[in-house]
């Protein structure tokens, strides 16, 4: 398969983990005969830096004419604590997700055995969750409009719904629901929000096609507090674009690490690949920052093109890495490994370099940190 992908590290820790899931992606392409072709595009504080602009009219071409985008972090401190700044990283995120018509982020929540310790959860509450967050991603107050008057006194953020909007991506939950538990979870806050109560009935009236799929629905303050409870209780949970942002940074920590969390966005054309954790800049450069967020998003390209053998083997090899300790300093303060080694443990995995029965555990014992 020959596939076109746009490469936009970001900043902060985005282009070290995004270059550990490119080895990646090689080493796919080497074992399954695929062609990947990257291109590489500027896309926040550094796009702002170079260019002047968070997103560069060329970033968006070349992506509106790609296969698919793996991105990878976004956001510069120096931005964020200056309310007044007229420019802002984030602000090209969000014009991509626009321009490309991403109006579905999929976020999917799964736990490891290997790290129930690190989970701030009883393990009885972490074994065997497994939720997909559904959020979606071009509308709501996210994208209304928004004014602050001359007097600097007064604010307002317009959040606005159309059916249309809330009925494309409840499909494609449903569908992705029949494939699982069957249960979709729509999370609103309809006993206030005049759109939450759209949300509702728009939802409900997709529903009777869907008849194998139990709907239930929680305003998002209880559904804060279920995915802390109870959090195997979901198995699909739809959301619009504010709670699915705060409630897809909860659910995250649930797995130990933020940094593990990968996250797809797609609508009608090429879709974007991102984990879902920030741009993490006191790590930047230090070659220590987790890069399986980012390598389970190139997972979830493959899936995304098809190849969900190739797909699966990633996941396999991410799993074995866990197992076995090879984990980043996140994971491990103390016995830790570089986020490069981490990439082409996992690489010299998926080309056989290494068998899961049969491993040197001493030569990659060499490649661990000195740093203690
Ligand atoms: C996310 C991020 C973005 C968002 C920011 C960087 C604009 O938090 O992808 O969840 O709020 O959507
Ligand atoms: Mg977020």
């Amino acid at each position: 398969m020959k596939k076109n992908i746009v490469v936009i590290e970001g900043d902060g820790i985005g282009p070290e983990v995004t270059r550990q899931s490119v080895k990646v992606l090689n080493a796919i392409s080497e074992c399954f005969h695929h062609e990947f072709h990257y291109r590489y595009h500027l896309m926040g504080a550094v796009a702002i830096d170079k260019t002047g602009n968070p997103l560069p009219d060329e970033t968006v071409e070349a992506a509106l004419q790609s296969d698919a985008i793996l991105f990878g972090a976004i956001g510069h401190p120096k931005y964020d604590n200056d309310p007044s700044a007229k420019v802002r990283p984030e602000q090209g995120l969000l014009k991509l997700r626009k321009s490309l018509g991403l109006f579905a982020n999929i976020r999917p929540i799964t736990t490891y055995p290997a790290l129930h310790h690190l989970s701030p959860l009883k393990p009885k509450n972490t074994e065997g969750v497994d939720f997909i967050i559904f959020r979606e991603l071009t509308g709501g107050i996210y994208f209304g409009k928004k004014e602050t008057n001359a007097e600097q006194t007064r604010s307002f953020d317009d959040c606005t719904y159309t059916r249309e909007e809330i009925e494309r991506i409840a499909h494609l939950a449903f569908k992705k629901a029949q494939t699982r538990r069957k249960k979709l979870t729509l999370v609103d806050k309809a006993n206030v929000l005049e759109t939450s109560r759209l949300w509702r009935k728009v939802v409900q009236e997709i529903a009777s096609q869907y008849a194998d799929v139990a709907v239930d629905f929680l305003f998002v303050d209880n559904a804060a507090m279920q995915i802390i409870l109870n959090p195997k209780q979901f198995d699909v949970m739809l959301t619009e674009n504010m709670f699915g942002d705060i409630l897809s940074d909860e659910a995250s920590v649930i797995s130990g690490s933020l940094g593990l969390l990968p996250s797809a966005s797609v609508g009608h054309g090429s879709a974007l690949f991102e984990p879902i954790h920030g741009s993490y800049p006191q790590a930047a450069g230090k070659d220590i920052a987790n890069p399986l967020g980012s390598i389970l998003s190139a997972a979830m390209m493959l899936d995304h093109f098809g190849l969900s053998k190739e797909a699966a083997l990633i996941r396999e090899a991410v799993g074995w890495t866990l197992n076995n300790g090879f984990v980043t300093k996140d994971i491990d303060p103390v016995n830790f490994y570089f986020t490069s080694t981490i990439g082409e443990l996992i690489s010299d995995y998926l080309v056989g370099k290494i068998s899961g029965t049969d491993l040197n555990k001493e030569n990659i014992e060499l490649r661990k940190s000195t740093i203690i």
